[in-house]
């Protein structure tokens, strides 16, 4: 693969995606860009989509319109593997780890180190725990022993362990589904200075939250989504925290209040005709014009 931190093109590039689930549209008109040594954030409400465009560049699915590129070459990927292959890392919320089996064990699960060669080979055990140290060190995580089941660390530590996973086996582009979602405040902080190191590292993060809180202090590049479509797309220097926070708030309470008044609107023409007026609010920030012809 070329350098792209020479040419300045992005490390993943999707263009114009439509992603269709039988007659839902889970994504429309959707571009994203991710760099190396950048944190591309993707912001978004429940059913937003967010989860349906990272399987898209994780290679679970594929887009039904658009286009995907990866250091500048168009790419089809039918398979995770096959965006893997491209450097390509995901990490799950829910994270394959084996709870009883060791930091190291895991951290080399699937990818095991052997010694000696055919029948008698055996498991570099050695290699393995120094290496584990070693690469946890190196991305900051201070472990006291990698020989203790990883099920004894906290959620927040386990994010890390997995990140520090995907630098070591050569991801490029290391994606991260709401990795802080299920954490308190200090954990969510632990979660988010490994997503800058990674950054520092030279990967590209493409980071998924619903937290404008989480998301501004790291991020590069905000990927705002409302319902499947592009609310707004940011450099750093284009939006505030302020104005981050405001849009999902925004789009957010609003959207849960027309829904809400819709459902009492039934019995009441006055509240049907809020509830219109607000529908057209959520449109007006979604950079709409018409109403939405999906979902309600
Ligand atoms: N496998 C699926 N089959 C049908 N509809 C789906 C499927 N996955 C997601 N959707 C729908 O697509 C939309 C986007 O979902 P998703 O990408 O999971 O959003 P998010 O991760 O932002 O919550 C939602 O309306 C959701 O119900
Ligand atoms: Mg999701």
């Amino acid at each position: 693969m070329s350098d792209t931190m020479t040419t300045g093109t992005p490390l993943v590039r999707l263009t114009d995606c439509e992603k269709r689930y039988g007659t839902i549209i889970a994504l429309t008109g959707v571009s994203l860009e991710v760099h190396p040594g950048e944190v591309t954030c993707v912001l978004g409400d429940n059913g937003a989509g967010k989860s349906t465009l990272i399987k898209i560049i994780s290679g679970m699915h594929q887009a039904d319109a658009g286009t995907y590129e990866v250091a500048g070459e168009p790419v089809r990927f039918t398979s995770p593997r096959e965006a893997l292959e491209h450097g390509i890392a995901t990490v799950y919320q829910d994270l394959a780890v084996v709870p009883l089996m060791p930091v190291w064990r895991n951290f080399f699960l699937g990818s095991e180190v052997r010694k000696g060669a055919g029948p008698l080979s055996r498991l570099d055990i050695r290699f393995m725990r120094d290496t584990t140290r070693t690469e946890l060190r190196n991305m900051g995580i201070d472990l006291r022993d990698v020989d203790q089941p990883i099920g004894t660390l906290s959620g927040g530590e386990r994010q890390c362990v997995a990140i520090a996973r995907a630098v070591y086996f050569g991801a490029k582009v290391l994606i991260l589904d709401e990795p802080t979602a299920a954490l308190g405040v200090k954990q969510a902080g632990v979660v988010l200075r490994y997503i800058m190191r990674a950054r520092a590292r030279g990967l590209g993060v493409v980071f998924i939250t619903h937290n404008p809180h989480h998301a501004y202090p790291v991020g590069d590049r905000f990927l705002l989504l409302n319902r499947g479509r592009p609310l707004g797309a940011y450099t750093k220097d284009e939006i505030t925290r302020e104005r981050l926070t405001t849009l999902m708030a925004g789009g957010e309470e609003l959207e849960q209040l027309s829904h809400e008044l819709e459902g009492a609107a039934a019995a009441d023409a006055d509240l049907g005709r809020v509830a219109e007026e607000l529908e057209q609010d959520v449109a007006e920030l979604s950079g709409r014009t018409a109403p939405p012809e999906q979902g309600a």
